[in-house]
């Protein structure tokens, strides 16, 4: 028996909170419709008390969004979250997601509040939003670093006042895979309501681990919603990026089991829409998205998936959006990549001795130049090619 994955994007408000990501209500607009063509299940469309702008944002979302939920995130208080179900009212389906931090450090040093009041504000908040919409989703900032038996009561808390999903995120990407997983598995067992909300998670990438803790905490902690952003793009070094969660989990369905609803033709699209939109280049050896995602350089590589894909490639580039994969000619190429290339170009050569003459030829330019191009194969073979259109 598989399950489902919820797959929750924030790249609107997570993501935006990258330096230099900030976003106008006509670009955040146009994300959000391409992620609705992505069939993600949340969309939190940004954090409504924050800026009018903002909300203006999310308000022009809900009312263009039919598939998604549409989510504004709103701190424990009735402004906030007033202001958040103003913003998310005309969306066919909507989510308040309030939070508030739980770690000694947060609470002393950033909200000066003692845990008492964290747990009533956390309570109070909950019960207002509720009052508001059926969905509300609840977490606890810096909830990887809180004491857990503080945490326990607070979630308890927020559950018995009917939130829907407790989300546990790893604020400052601290977290470790089997560790996180395994505070999961505490949170679960220790709090005596916890199979009435589904657990979320949500990571930043500080020490490189936000996709890897992410899918532990999915694995062996039975999370069932992953909190994640187009490009992994978020505050400081980024988010989870949904791109790498939802082929992991799809190319590797022998091991998680689960379905995912996302349509995974639609991700290199998306990709490209919000690096256009933010001017955040993606990364040419990113996982998935980048421009060498699916391309071979080395010709033992190109050889073999020449003859057959899946030599090294584990996925299709056809199935997340890319029109083929790319084999890519330089010094490294061997004869029959270079043949195929001729082949797909349509130029024919006499005789094995002509082909050979021109693979070397082709070899000694590679050898001076990173990438050969197709203009510079028909130049190597221009005085001895017959071309056929
Ligand atoms: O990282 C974090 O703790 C957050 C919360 C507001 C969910 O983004
Ligand atoms: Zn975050």
């Amino acid at each position: 028996m598989s399950d489902r994955l919820i797959i929750f994007d924030t790249t609107l408000r997570d993501g935006e909170q990258s330096p230099g990501a900030s976003m106008n209500r006509e670009e955040k607009l146009r994300i959000a419709k391409q992620l609705e063509k992505l069939r993600v299940d949340v969309i939190e469309a940004g954090f409504a008390a924050s800026s009018d702008g903002d909300f203006e944002a999310i308000k022009a979302i809900a009312g263009a969004i039919k598939e998604s939920t549409v989510c504004s995130l709103a701190r424990t208080n009735d402004r906030d979250i007033q202001r958040a179900a103003d913003a998310i009212a005309a969306a066919p389906r909507k989510r308040i997601h309030t939070f508030i931090a739980t770690s000694p450090l947060h609470m002393q040093v950033k909200l000066r509040m003692t845990p008492e009041q964290v747990h009533e504000q956390a309570r109070l908040a909950v019960r207002f939003a509720r009052n508001l919409v059926d969905d509300v989703e609840f977490s606890p900032e810096d909830g990887y670093r809180s004491d857990i038996d503080f945490l326990c009561r607070v979630l308890e808390t927020a559950i018995d006042e009917g939130a829907r999903t407790i989300n546990v995120p790893d604020t400052v990407g601290y977290a470790v895979p089997e560790l996180y997983a395994e505070f999961f598995r505490t949170l679960r067992e220790k709090i005596p309501n916890s199979d009435k909300a589904i657990w979320s998670v949500h990571c930043h990438n500080d020490l490189g681990m936000a996709v890897a803790n992410s899918l532990a905490a999915v694995h062996s902690g039975g999370a069932r919603q992953v909190e994640c952003t187009v490009n992994g793009l978020g505050e400081r070094a980024g988010n989870t990026s949904l791109e790498e969660i939802v082929m992991a989990v799809k190319t590797r369905r022998d091991y998680f089991n689960l379905d995912v609803g996302v349509d995974t033709t639609q991700i290199v699209a998306s990709s490209r829409l919000v690096s256009t939109i933010t001017g955040f280049p993606v990364q040419p050896n990113k996982a998935v998205v980048g421009a060498n995602a699916f391309a071979h350089a080395s010709g033992i590589h190109q050889d073999g998936v020449i003859k057959a894909r899946d030599t090294y490639e584990i996925m299709r580039a056809e199935d997340v959006g890319w029109t083929t994969n790319k084999i890519v000619l330089g010094k490294l190429s061997g004869r029959n990549a270079f043949k195929q290339r001729l082949q797909e170009l349509g130029i024919q050569l006499d005789s094995e001795v002509e082909v050979n003459a021109a693979f070397k030829r082709f070899k000694d330019l590679a050898d001076g130049k990173s990438e050969i191009f197709d203009e510079d194969i028909h130049a190597l073979v221009s005085d001895q090619a017959v071309q056929h259109d």
